[in-house]
């Protein structure tokens, strides 16, 4: 597989351009549309006429390879994104900048699969990537293409994600990075993540929309590399957590990938990467994936329940602050997956959010609070049937748990919600609420006055039964 293998084609009118071609902005000059990476498989349907096509991999040559390399030494190979590199023919092997992202966790969650109403639930854990996000499988294609074509700055706007990975990567390849991101509206962890990895950090007086409307204009005027996901780039990387999927279930397809929804780039990656494997004969069949969005921050919720499928963007608010945009740039490639794979879109309210949050942290595993949305939706997703109780679902817990830990600490304390979110919450829910809360206990520092606490606790609260 040569790198020219690969061009960018517009996903609104079509047009192709070789991938140098490719304006600043990344938008198509003849419709402003945004381009997705082609290879010369894309655009076959299925295998079987490509059996005896040298253009095409061979399915079990690259499952054997993909197994090999993680028995390397090689850095490209200990990437969880670069040992993929055969379907990510986009830069040189000597030009690629990788933290050893990817290669995370699948774990099951017995108890939220139990909450959720259905038999077993697994999530794919984005946030056990080098920076705490999914953000890092994306970052490492793009800054590697940005590292190639000879860039000495690179820039995004942010929620906090994609600003702490890019920061990072670029220090790593040597250049120089600078953030844009909404003004009081972002997670501690990844401000200082930021800032700890040497990146210009510019708070902006306006949302992450407003954000990226200025982004978009320097960009046209001075040489910058944009690493926002409108960079097709991008989503390469992000496609590789649909193989690993795979492999973590010994090739078999899962039913449905429930994802949180903010820019909506993440969602067309990794629907891309399964299509992808489709294609090519790595999988029979492709699973259902859904968009699960904060009711504050819904643009694509709203299209997808208008009769008429229109799209109106919206002004954002929810403490997921991940996900507080109101003008996703991928929404067109987001809503093409649930079309084509055919999933579902769901909204879910903060206090829904926040549960979700806490029962995930309950197992041992915790997210941030953008992630936990994917939870909060699959309980939406199983009552109205989408999502049936034998079904295997896969949640993509998008950022660790660290990334903000302020929301949790509030959570915990009984300060987070308001008083009129919790009077939305069923009899049920505020029972959740009441149990899995774990505020912190000031004491004086006197040993009968901790053992009267302790006794009292074990009291009110039997040890939990393992699932
Ligand atoms: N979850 C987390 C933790 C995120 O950081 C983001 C996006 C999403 C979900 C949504 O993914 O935008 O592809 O639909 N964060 C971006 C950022 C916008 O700037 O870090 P999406």
């Amino acid at each position: 597989m040569t790198l020219d293998a690969h061009s960018l084609r517009c996903t609104e009118c079509g047009t192709g351009i070789p991938g140098d071609a490719v304006a600043s902005d990344f938008r198509c000059p003849n419709c402003q549309g945004l381009y997705e990476v082609v290879y010369p498989w894309s655009a076959t349907q299925n295998l079987s006429s490509t059996v005896n096509d040298t253009r095409f991999p061979n399915p079990s040559a690259l499952r054997w390879l993909w197994q090999e390399r993680r028995t390397s030494t090689l850095p490209i190979d200990q990437s969880g994104v670069w040992r993929f590199r055969d379907l990510l023919p986009i830069v040189k092997p000597e030009s690629i900048v990788t933290l050893r992202e990817g290669n995370t966790p699948l774990y099951d969650l017995p108890r939220c699969a139990a909450a959720a109403g259905i038999d077993w639930l697994l999530a794919k854990h984005q946030g056990m990537n080098p920076t705490g996000s999914f953000k890092d499988t994306g970052m490492t294609a793009a800054l590697s293409v940005a590292a190639e074509r000879g860039f000495q700055w690179v820039a995004c706007a942010s929620t906090g994600n994609t600003s702490a990975a890019m920061a990072a990567y670029a220090a790593r390849a040597g250049l120089r990075s600078i953030v844009f991101i909404p003004d009081g509206k972002i997670a501690w962890g990844k401000l200082a993540q930021s800032m700890d990895y040497g990146a210009l950090t510019i708070q902006l007086k306006t949302d992450f929309d407003g954000c990226v409307r200025i982004l978009t204009d320097l960009v046209r005027r001075f040489p910058i590399y944009l690493l926002n996901s409108v960079n097709p780039y991008r989503l390469e990387g992000q496609k590789t957590p649909a193989f690993e999927i795979v492999e973590q279930l010994d090739g078999q397809v899962p039913e449905h990938i429930i994802v949180p929804g903010g820019n909506l780039a993440n969602s067309a990656a990794l629907g891309k990467g399964f299509t992808e494997m489709h294609q090519l004969g790595l999988i029979p069949h492709k699973p259902k994936i859904s968009i699960i969005q904060a009711e504050g921050a819904n643009p694509l919720y709203r299209w997808f329940t208008d009769s008429n499928r229109i799209m109106r963007p919206v002004t954002a608010e929810t403490r997921a602050t991940a996900i507080r945009i109101g003008n996703p740039a991928s929404w067109r490639k987001a809503a093409a997956v649930i079309d084509d794979l055919g999933g579902w879109c769901e909204q879910v309210s903060e206090q829904e959010i926040a549960l979700a949050k806490a029962q995930i942290g309950a197992e041992g595993v915790g997210c941030e609070p953008a992630s936990a949305v994917a939870l909060a939706g699959i309980k939406k997703l199983v009552e109205l049937g989408k999502v049936t109780r034998e079904e295997r679902a896969v949640l993509i817990l998008t950022g660790n748990t660290l990334k903000d830990p302020q929301y949790t600490i509030d959570y915990h304390r009984g300060e987070l919600l308001t008083a009129e979110e919790l009077a939305g919450a069923t009899p049920q829910q505020r029972a959740q609420h009441a149990a899995l809360a774990k505020p912190p206990i000031v004491l004086e520092a006197d040993p009968d006055t901790v053992l009267r606490t302790l006794e009292a606790h074990m009291r009110a609260e039997p040890v939990p039964q393992p699932v």
